[in-house]
């Protein structure tokens, strides 16, 4: 085996620099600040934690306890409302979308709903504005999960300021990483007090396990590159793809067990020193992504999931295949490659074995359809044109082939 082969990310997250790692006077915070466009940030140690905080303070100024959430996302969501006791509440998509169907949406809204979490996939945006005057009537809390989006933008206003409460993720692979961490924040001074001080309240050192994240974002800088991804990534990938074990190949194994600790100063520092690479990463990555897509719309029946604002971000490209059995196949072709191509979520969100005691059974035709014909394509740089030209051509042969 040729433990040097190259192997591509499936996501485009920012490479780390050596010089990173050394001390310097920048604030994390008032970088995120400046970018966001809000002065009321607040780092977690991951994004589900940083949903935990945002939640136990709204369960605070409220007794309701549903919480709804998208039929497509991630199944740390669902995992950070249990956590709180409360009860997440599942609504369907759009057809070939990820965001609420708002019929349904309005159809599931009762005096018992605190919050809704409509979901950025993929740096793509949800329509918040939408759903803000129906949550505004019903005295429901909007927390937008922006995990996948830092950087996506409408009309010039950063994703996560739109509703009330907004929560990205600067976990491994996502566009600017400290390995784990997460980010609130709230445009409304008097909420983001009130979230501070559930954040000190409930969230407290762990310095050993501050030690352990910080020497795993030291192997992060020197592991994520192509040529020894493979030892950490992509070995085992392929391990778990053999025995067709494909929740534990994307991650999707979650476990309610999950740590809730203060980042520590260096971990910040470092992600500040990454953070001014940010900006120029995400719009060279933009303007190749488009053009990807643009290709890639010329293959009949094959869907790019986007929702064409200007600003979104591309950690990674989402298809729809025109049937399961056809992903299938093309996944079958391609995930094993090394080339970055692969799927994102597995189940529709309450069809994980571990969640669906949580969930009321219901019928969610499009989220199902959704996760049968989702798959993704890498938008890391390393992910060359030869690379690219390799995975249309493969697409382009199934899909033709129908
Ligand atoms: C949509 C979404 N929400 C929440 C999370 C949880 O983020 P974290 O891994 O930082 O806890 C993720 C993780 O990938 C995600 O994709």
């Amino acid at each position: 085996m040729n433990f040097f082969h190259y192997e591509v990310p499936p996501t485009a997250g920012l490479p780390l620099h050596l010089s990173d790692f050394f001390p310097s006077a920048h604030s994390l915070e008032e970088k995120l600040s400046q970018f966001i466009g809000t002065h009321n940030v607040q780092i977690e140690c991951s994004a589900t934690s940083a949903l935990v905080v945002a939640l136990t303070s709204l369960k605070n100024l409220s007794p309701k306890k549903k919480v709804i959430i998208s039929a497509y996302t991630c199944p740390w969501v669902p995992i950070a409302i249990i956590h709180c006791g409360l009860m997440p509440v599942v609504c369907d998509s759009n057809k070939e979308h990820f965001d609420f169907n708002l019929k349904k949406l309005e159809s599931i809204l009762n005096d018992d709903i605190l919050a809704i979490i409509p979901t950025h996939l993929a740096g793509k945006i949800a329509d918040v504005k939408k759903i803000l005057p129906l949550a505004k009537r019903n005295n429901i809390y909007v927390i937008e999960d922006a995990a996948q989006a830092l950087g996506a933008r409408i009309k010039n206003q950063s994703v996560g300021l739109l509703g009330d409460i907004g929560v990205f993720s600067l976990g491994v692979g996502k566009g600017l990483s400290i390995f784990a961490g997460g980010l609130i924040v709230a445009k409304n001074k008097k909420l983001f007090s009130h979230i501070q001080k559930t954040s000190a309240a409930m969230v407290s050192n762990n310095y050993l396990l501050e030690l352990k994240r910080a020497i795993e974002l030291f192997f992060y800088y020197i592991f994520y590159r192509p040529s020894l991804l493979r030892i950490v990534f992509g070995i085992k990938l392929r391990h778990h793809l053999k025995k067709h074990d494909f929740i534990k190949a994307v991650g999707d194994d979650c476990s309610f067990k999950f740590p809730i600790h203060r980042v520590g100063y260096y971990r910040k520092q470092i992600g500040a020193n990454a953070f001014d690479r940010l900006n120029t990463f995400l719009s060279i990555n933009r303007k190749k992504a488009i053009a990807r897509m643009k290709a890639l719309e010329k293959i009949k029946n094959l869907k790019v999931v986007t929702s064409k604002h200007a600003h979104e971000t591309w950690p990674f490209i989402v298809l729809l295949i025109p049937s399961e059995k056809m992903r299938d196949q093309i996944i079958q072709d391609l995930w094993p490659k090394s080339l970055g191509a692969g799927r994102l979520f597995i189940e529709s969100i309450s069809n994980y074995s571990y969640l669906k005691p949580y969930f009321e059974k219901k019928d969610l035709p499009a989220g199902k359809d959704f996760a049968a014909r989702a798959m993704i394509i890498s938008n890391s740089p390393w992910l060359t044109d030869k690379h690219f030209s390799k995975i249309y051509r493969i697409l382009n042969s199934h899909i033709a082939k129908a």
